[in-house]
């Protein structure tokens, strides 16, 4: 306070007399604590924090932010299943995100940063990926890193250590070229520029306390799946396939998207070594790749802070639609998905999660990435390779989404079918950290794999329902009645979607009368009618082959767990109805194991309900959210899919428990190819 008055009364002059010179710049920044980051590359967190921290709650930012977020809520379908939700997750997810909101609403925070944290982490408990609150005015500015990403390794006698990878200066050093001698600098005693020799170690106290310990309360902070096995699964680190490169994932102990520490007191046994080292290590905060660059306080707020093109949704019928709808999608950013072009995610429906963490641009490690060479067919974020058995094909696939639908099905079909002229008779399908992407992909994939049969054709995905609710059923009202969706652009015009036996609603079939009312939770709720599938023929790229490219049973399905909404569609599809093997790499062998989770059924957001609301003239309404004035995002599942085993029920809330918990060594650990040899020795041999 005192140098802020002090620049405030005396700095003009100063900057008057000295024009360009330092001096204004040093009491600029001792008194701006942004401005102490601004233009820097890598800083202490402690700094970004002292910046976040110095912006006081504005409570017309705070009351629009929860406005948008509650009344966007009214749209998603899990909100009163999430209060307390059905087993296996009771333990998992209970939130109540009505009564939090209103709990915010009331409390007073010291700064807008303690408010992000709080709203940030209350959507994190529903533990669902498709229903997150991001802000890019905190998330992600700066990325917080430590060079020594860990993972959960089985030994040799069955027993399981946390250790810090084995890769781990490989990537550091290839990643952090610039900040390395930062950390080897800050290793005290012996260790001091030995950086390298920490690969491997075994990890046995983090904070004094069993490791264990930081992997559970992280846990609990990072969201994004139900089952709790996979959410500890997110402190480690683990590979994707991407769309032009294998990339290493950090893991949440060495990758996080808020300063939440400043560094990490660390007792570890090296390789080779009898006598434990114990140590502290700093994080490092990196300016984050599609941040705004700023120089103060004013910048930063300007640059990163306030809503852009794309934020919020646009009248269709304003102009010509080319014209209004934004050439950018903020929510691109954090769709854990290979890039879809703005005009392809408009016409496709997707189920994809997101993530604070944007996607990792870490490669994986030369000696770790399969040296296989792909089989035709491949392209983007799908692999195909043939393994050296010659018999067991594999198909790496990171994403469903891709910059073009028709093309990615093409590849899809043109891979399985050069695996099998190769002489593929069996097929691994890796699907780690695989986010979801285009629902018809998923559905085309199921459909070409299996073959023709009642649980292909014509639904090979789930059947789904929307909510119901009343701001939901003016919309259909506005379009079926008063014709304001005349180019069939809306989410909830009729003609895009069928009912139970497959039908295709007509233009003024007033598809969300009469509402299916329940009660859940002792909520009363009201959805949809069941939607049928909506895909075939229309969204498969051709007319897909008569018969079965591989047996079903012969198909194993492989991820670290992170397998989230069309990813999820496809796996239980092939598992459930199809008999296919599933499996999680690693994880705590006393936890069980989900091959997958957050599976909704279509996800959406804000921005593209509020485009809804707005051609269907309804903004005036007092349901209708405000448009927000922050550069934020809230996502929300917008169908949900109903069960294989309870086709009653959603089937994000029913079990799905991995075939086989893979013990990862340290032969194994983010060696694919290793991985896929070892699961066709346990699995398909
Ligand atoms: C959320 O919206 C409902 C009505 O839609 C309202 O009753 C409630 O007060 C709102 N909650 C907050 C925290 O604004
Ligand atoms: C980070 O800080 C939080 C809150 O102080 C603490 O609970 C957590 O254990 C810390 N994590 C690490 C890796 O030091
Ligand atoms: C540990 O010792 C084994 C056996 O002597 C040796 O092969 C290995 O290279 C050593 N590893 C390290 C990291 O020193
Ligand atoms: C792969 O495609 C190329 C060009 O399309 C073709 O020449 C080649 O024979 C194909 N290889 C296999 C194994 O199908
Ligand atoms: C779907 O629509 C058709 C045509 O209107 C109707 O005959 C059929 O009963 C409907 N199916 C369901 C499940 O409502
Ligand atoms: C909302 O706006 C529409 C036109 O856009 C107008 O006809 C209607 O009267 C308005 N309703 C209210 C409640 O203001």
């Amino acid at each position: 306070m005192v140098s802020s008055f002090f620049f405030a009364a005396f700095g003009l002059s100063l900057v008057a007399a000295t024009s360009a010179s330092s001096i204004p710049d040093i009491l600029a920044r001792a008194s701006d604590p942004c401005a102490v980051i601004g233009g820097q590359k890598w800083v202490a967190p402690k700094d970004v924090r002292a910046c976040y921290q110095s912006i006081k709650v504005d409570q017309k930012i705070k009351s629009n932010i929860i406005d948008v977020i509650n009344k966007t809520l009214a749209f998603h379908t899990s909100v009163n299943y999430q209060i307390r939700a059905p087993e296996p997750f009771t333990a998992d997810v209970h939130e109540d995100l009505l009564a939090d909101l209103a709990r915010i609403s009331r409390q007073q925070y010291a700064s807008e940063y303690d408010l992000h944290i709080d709203l940030s982490r209350t959507l994190k408990r529903l533990n669902d990926g498709h229903c997150v609150w991001i802000n890019d005015c905190y998330v992600p500015l700066f990325v917080n890193y430590l060079p020594i990403p860990l993972t959960l390794l089985t030994e040799s006698d069955g027993s399981q250590n946390v250790h810090i990878a084995p890769e781990a200066f490989t990537v550091a050093s290839a990643e952090f070229p610039d900040q390395i001698d930062f950390w080897q600098n800050s290793l005290p005693g012996a260790l001091k520029g030995k950086l390298e020799t920490l690969s491997g170690a075994k990890v046995l106290l983090i904070n004094g306390l069993s490791p264990f310990v930081s992997v559970d309360a992280n846990s609990l902070i990072t969201g994004s799946f139900q089952g709790f096995g996979t959410r500890q699964t997110a402190f480690f680190s683990s590979y994707q396939r991407a769309t032009s490169s294998w990339n290493y994932i950090l893991g949440n102990f060495a990758q996080q998207s808020l300063p939440l520490n400043d560094s990490v007191l660390l007792t570890v046994q090296r390789v080779n070594h009898t006598i434990p080292d114990t140590f502290v290590i700093p994080y490092r905060s990196r300016f984050g790749s599609a941040s705004v660059a700023f120089t103060d306080t004013a910048s930063y707020r300007a640059n990163n802070c306030v809503a852009v093109d794309g934020t919020n949704g646009v009248d269709l019928a304003e102009s010509s639609s080319a014209q209004v709808v934004p050439s950018s999608n903020p929510l691109a950013k954090f769709q854990q998905q290979a890039p879809v072009p703005v005009q392809v995610q408009r016409k496709e429906p997707i189920n994809v999660m997101l993530d604070t963490s944007p996607l990792s641009d870490v490669t994986l490690p030369p000696g770790l990435q399969p040296s296989l060479t792909p089989a035709n067919g491949s392209r983007n974020a799908a692999q195909f390779y043939l393994l050296k058995d010659g018999k067991t094909g594999v198909l790496a696939l990171g994403s469903f989404s891709d910059s073009s639908l028709d093309d990615f099905q093409n590849s899809l079909l043109q891979g399985l079918l050069s695996l099998k002229s190769a002489g593929a008779a069996q097929l691994i399908v890796d699907v780690s950290n695989n986010g979801g992407g285009f629902i018809c992909a998923a559905h085309w994939l199921h459909r070409i794999i299996a073959g023709p049969k009642d649980t292909t054709v014509p639904q090979a995905g789930l059947d789904t329902a929307a909510r119901d609710g009343p701001l939901a059923q003016l919309i259909v009202k506005q379009i079926v009645n008063a014709d304001v969706d005349p180019e069939n652009q809306l989410l909830y015009n009729p003609l895009q979607w069928r009912n139970a036996s497959n039908i295709p609603f007509g233009e003024h079939d007033d598809w969300l009368q009469p509402p299916v009312k329940s009660t859940i939770n002792g909520r009363s709720d009201a959805f949809s009618q069941r939607l049928g599938q909506e895909c075939q023929p229309e969204g498969f790229s051709s007319t897909p082959p008569d018969e079965a490219l591989f047996d079903p049973k012969k198909v194993v399905i492989v991820s670290n767990g992170r397998c989230a909404s069309s990813c999820s569609l496809f796996s239980i599809t092939m598992a459930k109805e199809e008999g296919s093997k599933t499996v999680v790499i690693g994880g705590k062998k006393d936890v069980q194991q989900e091959y997958c989770g957050t599976v909704g059924g279509q996800s959406t957001d804000f921005s593209t309900i509020d485009t809804e609301i707005k051609t269907a003239q309804l903004k005036n309404n007092t349901l209708a959210p405000p448009d927000l004035l922050v550069n934020g995002v809230q996502g929300i599942a917008w169908r949900l899919a109903f069960g294989v085993d309870d086709p009653a029920h959603p089937e994000e809330w029913q079990d799905h428990p991995a075939d086989l918990n893979l013990p990862i060594t340290a032969k194994l650990v983010n060696n694919p190819v290793a991985i896929w040899e070892d699961v066709t020795a346990r699995l398909l041999a």
